[in-house]
């Protein structure tokens, strides 16, 4: 998969890239590339807000300095899927995940201050995602959650069936995961289920569906 990212702090990213999956895929299933908006911007002493039309607070990301990095990036509209982070967007969840996971080239657009020019919106990106309700200074953080939940979903990033059972997956029916103990086996007091102990693995497994099940009925 192709990842390119268009920020304001493209060396936000510089940790994440260093840890796994991330690290793992990199250069093999990913190429990740990061744009500065601050490049390519058409205005200058490397503007890239503005105040915004009928007044308030904060400033908003032009669309003509979103445009110009685009323009540069791919010459015309790009042909792969372009995401506005925006906690106006539809939700991140595992099924969205799974989706963007199987694209051969994303786009991920982040903002700052108040956010964009709806028109970066309507007529620049063709999908809007948000992580969560709340709100975040920056796309950043999102635009990070999105390449970590992608990675982990690209060929050879994980160990070998490490991601089959996890929280949201089709193997625990979309719920989520059942808990997980080791070493010590007793801790003040504290006991792991002695079904994992059994060595019993039909019990074990019967066992671990129970607890995803009434985990993800909460
Ligand atoms: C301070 S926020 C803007 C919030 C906007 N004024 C609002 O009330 O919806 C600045 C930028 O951070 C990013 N951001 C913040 N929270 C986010 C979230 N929950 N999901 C995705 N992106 C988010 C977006 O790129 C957003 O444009």
């Amino acid at each position: 998969m192709q990842l390119d990212v268009f920020t304001l702090v493209p060396h936000a990213y510089s940790w994440l890239t260093e840890q796994r999956p991330v690290a793992t895929v990199l250069g093999s299933e990913l190429d990740l590339r990061l744009f500065s908006y601050r490049d390519t911007t058409p205005l200058r002493a490397g503007q890239v807000d503005d105040e915004p039309y009928g007044g308030g607070a904060g400033m908003v990301l032009r669309v003509d300095v979103v445009a110009a990095a685009l323009d540069a990036v791919y010459g015309s509209s790009p042909d792969q899927r372009v995401i506005a982070l925006t906690p106006q967007g539809r939700p991140l969840t595992q099924q969205v995940v799974e989706e963007l996971a199987s694209e051969q080239a994303l786009t991920l657009l982040s903002s700052r201050f108040e956010g964009f020019d709806e028109r970066i919106v309507s007529h620049l990106a063709s999908d809007a995602i948000s992580i969560g309700p709340y709100v975040l200074s920056g796309g950043e953080l999102p635009a990070m959650v999105v390449l970590d939940a992608v990675a982990r979903r690209l060929p050879g990033a994980l160990a070998e069936g490490s991601g089959e059972h996890e929280s949201f997956s089709d193997a625990l029916d979309g719920g989520v995961e059942y808990p997980h103990f080791t070493r010590p086996a007793e801790y003040r007091g504290w006991d792991v289920p002695s079904v994992l102990l059994s060595g019993d693995h039909g019990a074990i497994e019967r066992w671990r569906r129970e607890q995803s099940r009434v985990r993800s009925v909460r």
